[in-house]
């Protein structure tokens, strides 16, 4: 077993279990974009490890490029995003791929969609590690994903829990304090 730190319950999702699914997502994807050359968008900072495995897990060509955002408020109502980094180039024509790490209440998302979908690339889709349809307050089509998962506070991966735990190849749920 690998080095799990003080502030672990337990392992939610094993490092076997996630390359074994990113390996499924990513032969979907090398199918369903054959003979394209789509542009992989990774939301920061929680899919940097999701984006560097699926990309390299994928036989065909593709592009990488990144969107940061922060966001405001936690209801339908006043949820906004604001671009803290934007991607390097127009995506008009362009079949793009953001790839997430997790889907919460859909906020994020769905603000980053409309965001993307005025910029009229080709097609646009959505990839997810993980997705907590328990959450949901606004509804979003994920074409694909990994997990759903309960609502647990879940961290490792990539995603944080108050910036800790990024580092862990696995995915876990952190101990309620
Ligand atoms: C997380 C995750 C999603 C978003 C999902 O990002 O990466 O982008 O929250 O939540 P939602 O569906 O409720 O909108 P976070 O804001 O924690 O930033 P990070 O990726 O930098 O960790």
């Amino acid at each position: 077993m690998a080095f799990l730190p003080e502030g672990i319950e337990r392992v939610l999702i094993s490092e076997n279990e996630i390359r074994t699914k990113v390996g499924e997502l990513a032969a979907r994807i090398s199918l369903d974009y054959a003979g394209s050359q789509p542009l992989l968008v990774g939301l920061l900072k929680g899919s940097f490890i999701f984006l560097a495995d699926l990309a390299r897990a994928l036989n065909i060509d593709s592009e990488i490029d990144f969107l940061t955002v922060s966001s405001y408020g936690n209801t339908m109502e006043n949820s906004e995003v604001r671009i803290l980094k934007d991607l390097a180039e127009p995506i008009q024509g362009r079949d793009v791929l953001i790839v997430e790490d997790i889907i919460d209440t859909g906020l994020t998302l769905s603000k980053i969609l409309e965001l993307l979908r005025g910029r009229h690339p080709r097609s646009l889709k959505v990839c997810t590690l993980l997705n907590k349809p328990s959450r949901r307050q606004t509804p979003v089509t994920v074409d694909y994903n990994g997990f759903d998962i309960e609502d647990v506070f879940v961290a490792g991966y990539g995603i944080d829990f108050a910036q800790k735990y990024r580092n862990l190849p696995q995915l876990v749920v952190v101990k309620k304090l």
